[in-house]
């Protein structure tokens, strides 16, 4: 299998053009790959994380990731970095979200690629301050809204919008509303169909973007199975049993996984590919190396896309967020 190639995309001089990326989650695993590319492809990239502890260490180290690739070049080769920035933002809790979209908005004016990256995942069930199932907030509601609120900005640019969604997403078999919150037990099992269902939502929203702004270009990814990052923390801390799950984690990483890098390509296709054209792509679904994939019926069919929309819209208006 071949990954799409890196060193095609383009490199944007930060002394001639400013060039503004926001990840979510970019503080670790897969996004902190993907801003280290977007940095080293000139751009200024907004973290957008909920510890800033975490975040400003992550941002030290993509600095010095960045520094020692650069001097593995030859001198001619080597291009001026953009910028790392930090934006606080915890999308377990919708004030912050429009906290951190009115702070972003004093700060630019424009906004060229928005990743929407953070995520968790199979945890147990749980209900956010706002009244959500935490991995429908963390995963879908909570980028929704930040995307609805820097809509303006990524106009203005005609920038890219990106959502990370998953091949877990596949498990949803038929079409649920998002107000049915599989709050049942066994977790084990329950708890992947609310992660299938936020991933959905993920899929269907980059599709009803694509149709409601053309002008930008929206496309969902599955970044492919990552076993060495943060995500299965949840699962590998619990005590005794959590071992087993380690192993067996490892075992499909060895087996199917690729690297934490890796799983930046499909992302850093979506986002910067000059290959990829609103006209063509405009809500496609990208896979593990950045090609292109077709998702699961239920995500891909438009009545669902638009019910999610809709159903989106009325619970956000309902807590005060008017679009
Ligand atoms: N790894 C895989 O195999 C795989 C496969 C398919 C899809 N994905 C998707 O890829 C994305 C990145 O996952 P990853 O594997 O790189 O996992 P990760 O290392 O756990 O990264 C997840 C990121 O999301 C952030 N996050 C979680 N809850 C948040 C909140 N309430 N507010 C703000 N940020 C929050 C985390 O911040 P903290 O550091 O503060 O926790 C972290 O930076 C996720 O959307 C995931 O569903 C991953």
């Amino acid at each position: 299998m071949t990954n799409f190639d890196l060193s095609s995309l383009p490199y944007y001089d930060p002394r001639k053009h400013r060039k503004v990326a926001l990840v979510t989650g970019g503080n670790s695993g897969i996004g902190w790959y993907t801003v280290l590319h977007l940095y080293m492809h000139g751009f200024a990239v907004y973290v957008a994380g909920r510890n800033a502890n975490r975040v400003s260490r992550a941002l030290k180290d993509i600095k010095k990731e960045a520094k020692n690739r650069l001097k593995a070049l030859e001198p001619k080769n080597r291009n001026p970095v953009g910028e790392l920035l930090y934006l606080s933002l915890d999308l377990a809790q919708l004030k912050s979200v429009e906290k951190a979209a009115k702070k972003f908005r004093s700060l630019e004016s424009s906004l060229d690629v928005l990743i929407n990256n953070a995520g968790v995942m199979a945890l147990p069930y749980s209900v956010t301050e706002d009244g959500f199932e935490i991995q429908l907030q963390t995963n879908y509601v909570a980028h929704f809204l930040l995307t609805m609120q820097l809509l303006p900005n990524i106009k203005r640019c005609r920038g890219r919008i990106i959502s990370v969604s998953s091949i877990g997403h596949n498990l949803e078999l038929s079409y649920f509303s998002l107000s049915q919150s599989f709050n049942y037990k066994p977790n084990i099992l329950f708890t992947w169909m609310r992660y299938a269902m936020a991933k959905t939502a993920c899929i269907q929203f980059a599709k009803m973007l694509a149709i409601k702004h053309s002008d930008v270009l929206c496309m969902s990814v599955h970044p492919g199975l990552v076993m060495k990052t943060n995500l299965f923390s949840y699962w590998t801390r619990l005590p005794i049993v959590g071992i087993f799950f380690w192993f067996y984690f490892q075992l499909v990483g060895y087996f199917f996984g690729v690297s934490n890098e890796q799983g930046s390509v499909a992302t850093l296709r979506a986002a910067l590919s000059t290959e990829l054209e609103r006209e063509w792509d405009n809500g496609k679904y990208l896979t593990t190396g950045g090609r292109e994939a077709k998702p699961s019926y239920v995500a891909n069919n438009l009545d669902n896309a638009a019910s999610t929309w809709l159903w989106t819209i009325h619970e956000l208006r309902d807590r005060g967020y008017d679009f």
